[in-house]
């Protein structure tokens, strides 16, 4: 994973909901990226389709999306304790690489037809289920969003607010967290999930920091683990394109906090994504 890369793109990312009808050139090095670029978080439990052409889309997704060109279905195997986080983590990446390469995206778990989705794919094995979408293209000029678009846009998701870093962590963690730590938060807290709901929670563990649902007992199949996941994503590209090292380690199946991070300071120089 190219950390740096997708901890930058993450600052031009935002939901489009209009788009351009043509299928951008970029969409060869996203699926190029899609099939050799992601890190997994669980490994072979996350699988990635890219749907091409505004004819194969239309089906799948609902209003309020116009026209889009492409469309990228992430599939998961529910019968694993962390497909969804791992659903979140990897889809992440594709995001910001799409974000990368100048496109726009828009992820969606509610407004899409599962089993249209599903029915485009080669067959997924017992026990898959397409988790979520995620709208790809060029952004329409505002000119062309319609007023459904942007009624949908200012009514939804409290237009985009985010909780400050400092309401994430008890006070206390949060002044003995080091620069670094309380900038991957940062980032963290900019990440995208369904209804804007910031469904996740930070606390200290001794030298680990934990992610918990703001769910009591979020079962395995539970979206907010996918936006967590999400939320990892983001903490661990900003942790490593800072001066920290490490990865998310996934807790007991079925428990809350759902993951730690085993907060670790290299030395300058160390290769971070080899860490
Ligand atoms: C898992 C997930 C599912 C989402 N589902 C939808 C959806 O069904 N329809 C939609 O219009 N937006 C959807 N969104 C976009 C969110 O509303 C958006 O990320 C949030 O409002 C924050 O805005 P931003 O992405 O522009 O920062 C989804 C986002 C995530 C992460």
């Amino acid at each position: 994973m190219d950390s740096k890369r997708l901890h930058e793109a993450a600052g031009k990312r935002y939901s489009c909901r209009s788009y351009q009808r043509e299928e951008p050139e970029e969409l060869q090095r996203l699926h190029s990226f899609l099939m050799e670029g992601i890190t997994d978080y669980q490994p072979g439990i996350v699988r990635y389709d890219l749907i091409v052409g505004v004819d194969a889309v239309s089906p799948i997704l609902k209003a309020p999306f116009g026209p889009v060109p492409a469309l990228l279905v992430i599939s998961a195997d529910m019968n694993e304790p962390y497909a969804m986080e791992s659903t979140g983590f990897g889809g992440q990446q594709a995001v910001l690489e799409a974000a990368a390469l100048g496109l726009a995206t828009c992820w969606v778990s509610g407004m899409f037809s599962r089993s249209r989705a599903e029915g485009a794919l080669d067959a997924l094995a017992p026990g898959w289920q397409a988790v979520a979408v995620v709208a790809v293209g060029r952004a329409a000029p505002a000119a062309r969003t319609t007023i459904k678009q942007k009624l949908f846009k200012f009514l939804s998701a409290q237009r985009g607010r985010r909780r400050p870093v400092g309401e994430l962590l008890h006070p206390v963690d949060f002044c003995s967290l080091p620069r670094a730590a309380v900038e991957a938060l940062t980032a963290a807290t900019r990440a995208p999930s369904a209804l804007n709901r910031q469904p996740w929670a930070f606390a200290l563990n001794g030298s680990r920091l934990a992610i918990s649902s703001t769910r009591p007992k979020p079962h395995r199949s539970d979206a907010t683990r996918l936006d967590c996941g999400i939320a990892m994503l983001e903490f661990q590209a900003a942790a490593r394109a800072g001066s920290m090292a490490g990865s998310w380690h996934p807790e007991a199946a079925d428990d809350n906090p759902i993951a730690s991070f085993p907060l670790s300071y290299p030395s300058s120089g160390d290769d971070l994504d080899e860490a």
